[in-house]
């Protein structure tokens, strides 16, 4: 496929931003705003769940040990470590953000934050535990009784409350301030030349056709080797799990680019080390376009500015179970 229909295909045309535009809202990227927390008891409760390895049947494994806060959100790791260290089938995708997403995960199989949270807990490759267990368990803690009471007004805990309140806490995971969004603000300074020279080859060598918008990707789904196929020997099929559809074979969710300085390492297979092999693979397969590696180390150096504020996040105290809870199982009998 040429570069020109290549682009069409991504479904976006790419003249309009060709020109340079000094106002932000004429850029094709736009700057993530501040979460706005409406309910904080929910969101706190969120945060308690995010962090609690009780939700998974070995008590060890919480959603921040495969989307690490302190580490972007992910676990840097290939493919995820499950339930009796069985390895994960895709790279997990960072939670920062993740609100921007048009769905959730790599083949947009959820809708939203919500759908999403009820999938790792029952996977037995994740957590492993079930939803009947997992509320057994809240159920069983009187801390988490109280608190679901306060956070939902009722008695008895329910699997869509968990998932609600997990959705509210990953809602405030977002990145804003990053220096290209403070660029993008006016502060012209925010930029060093070379990152801007970065951020102009990344516009108008077409990576923007598919990687734009507040989070620089997460809007669309695309073909993984549009140019030329993409080589792996992960068996993921992409969008067309989803849709049945053949014509969606290989098409991913685009991945945000926001932090990806830190989200190593790269696709949905996680075979790109660092930034510079994902740059050269994404300019030869989606582009046709070899960049030399000045170019690329440019890509790279604006790429490395899209780091915003990292959410500060104080370590919950995660209430004790109680006798009646039950016990974990960690390992195989
Ligand atoms: C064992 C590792 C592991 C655990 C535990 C885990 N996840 Fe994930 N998560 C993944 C992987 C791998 C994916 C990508 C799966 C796919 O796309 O098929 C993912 C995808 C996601 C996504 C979608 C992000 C996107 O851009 O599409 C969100 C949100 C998410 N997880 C939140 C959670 C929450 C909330 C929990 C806890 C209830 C959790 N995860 C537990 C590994 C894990
Ligand atoms: C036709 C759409 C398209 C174009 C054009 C495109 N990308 Fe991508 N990009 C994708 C898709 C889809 C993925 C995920 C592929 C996968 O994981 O299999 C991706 C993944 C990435 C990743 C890895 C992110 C992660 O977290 O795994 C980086 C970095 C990236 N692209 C940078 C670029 C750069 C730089 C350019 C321009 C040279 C570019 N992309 C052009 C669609 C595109």
């Amino acid at each position: 496929m040429s570069k020109a229909s290549a682009l069409l295909a991504a479904g976006i045309a790419l003249s309009c931003w060709t020109t340079l535009a000094s106002a932000a809202s004429q850029e094709p990227i736009q700057p993530v705003e501040p979460a706005v927390i409406k309910e904080p008891a929910k969101v706190e409760l969120g945060k308690k769940l995010f962090f609690d390895p009780r939700l998974s049947r070995s008590g060890a494994i919480s959603c921040n040990s495969c989307h690490n806060l302190g580490m972007g959100g992910s676990d840097n790791l290939k493919a995820s470590i499950g339930h009796q260290w069985q390895q994960g089938s895709i790279n997990s995708p960072t939670v920062l953000n993740s609100s921007l997403n048009i769905a959730q995960f790599w083949d947009g199989r959820a809708k939203d934050l919500r759908e999403q949270a009820g999938g790792p807990i029952a996977n037995p490759m994740e957590m492993a535990s079930t939803h009947e267990l997992a509320i057994q368990v809240l159920n069983s803690i009187p801390g988490y009784r109280a608190e679901f009471k306060q956070v939902f007004g009722k008695d008895g805990i329910t699997i869509d409350e968990v998932t609600g309140a997990l959705a509210a806490f990953e809602e405030t995971l977002v990145t804003p301030n990053s220096r290209f969004d403070q660029w993008l603000r006016g502060d012209k300074k925010a930029l060093t030349v070379r990152e801007l020279a970065g951020y102009e080859l990344f516009k108008n060598s077409g990576c923007v056709a598919c990687h734009n918008g507040v989070a620089v990707g997460g809007n669309s789904f695309q073909k993984m080797g549009l140019v030329a196929p993409y080589q792996t020997d992960n068996k993921a099929e992409g969008r067309a799990a989803v849709t049945g559809k053949d014509a969606d074979r290989f098409n991913f969710k685009v991945p945000t680019l926001r932090n990806v300085a830190l989200t190593y390492p790269y696709f949905h297979d996680g075979e790109a080390a660092t930034l510079t092999q994902a740059v050269d693979v994404m300019g030869r397969l989606q582009l046709g376009r070899t960049f030399s590696p000045d170019e690329n180390a440019q890509i790279v150096a604006f790429l490395k500015t899209l780091t915003g504020d990292q959410p500060a996040i104080q370590y919950p105290l995660l209430p004790p179970s109680e006798d009646e809870t039950p016990r974990p199982e960690p390992f195989v009998k």
